[in-house]
């Protein structure tokens, strides 16, 4: 598939299930290049990436639900928890703020290109699940999950949470979107 063709199919997929169409480590394998591949500001690489998969994954979204306390209905949680795994993205603090000292007038835009970096990698990685037949979507349940799920998966305290990417196989495909005039959108000049 060509990188045009894999974000053509990147849908948001919410239903989802525990069967997927690849051997999990070729998913793994995948993230691990991609957080290689995806660039970022002064080549900080402050992307950090824990994957929920088997038992982890269900651990994750009882802890989710448990965070909520009731406020996220039950039926919102499994939908996720109902697929293969969940790709939890942070940015190490730490690395921000190392790029700051030594940067300075700089130092505020740190934090949002380690965000913007961030954003890359999801996208990479949602595009390239999708290309190995694999659905996913992108929740940010994140920051009142954060205590909990850093204490589950013994985060490092430095590590901001910025999305959860629960994945799956894909039981059903999306509504067709909308396509609007996308000259509303892009204008070339020259
Ligand atoms: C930055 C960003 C944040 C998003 N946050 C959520 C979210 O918290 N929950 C959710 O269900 N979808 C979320 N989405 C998915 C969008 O709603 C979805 O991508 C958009 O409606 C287009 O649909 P598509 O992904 O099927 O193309 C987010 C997407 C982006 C890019």
């Amino acid at each position: 598939m060509k990188t045009t063709e894999a974000l053509r199919a990147r849908r948001t997929y919410y239903n989802i299930k525990k069967e997927i169409p690849a051997d999990i480590e070729k998913v793994n394998e995948m993230i691990r290049e991609l957080t290689e591949l995806v660039p970022d500001a002064f080549n900080m690489k402050s992307s950090r990436i824990v994957v929920a998969e088997g038992e982890m994954q269900d651990r994750l979204w009882d802890t989710i639900y448990e965070a909520f306390a009731g406020k996220v209905k039950r039926e919102k949680i499994d939908s996720f928890s109902r697929g293969a795994g969940t790709i939890l993205y942070f940015y190490d603090r730490e690395t921000v703020e190392r790029l700051q000292k030594s940067f300075p007038e700089y130092a505020q835009n740190f934090p949002v290109w380690a965000n913007q970096a961030s954003a890359m990698l999801q996208l990479a990685i949602w595009s390239g699940l999708r290309e190995l037949g694999i659905g996913a979507s992108l929740q940010h349940y994140n920051p009142v999950i954060d205590k909990k799920v850093k204490e589950l998966l013994d985060i490092p305290k430095s590590y901001e949470l910025v999305a959860q990417m629960p994945f799956g196989g894909i039981v059903s495909e999306p509504e067709p979107k909308e396509r609007e005039d996308i000259a509303k959108r892009v204008r070339i000049v020259g």
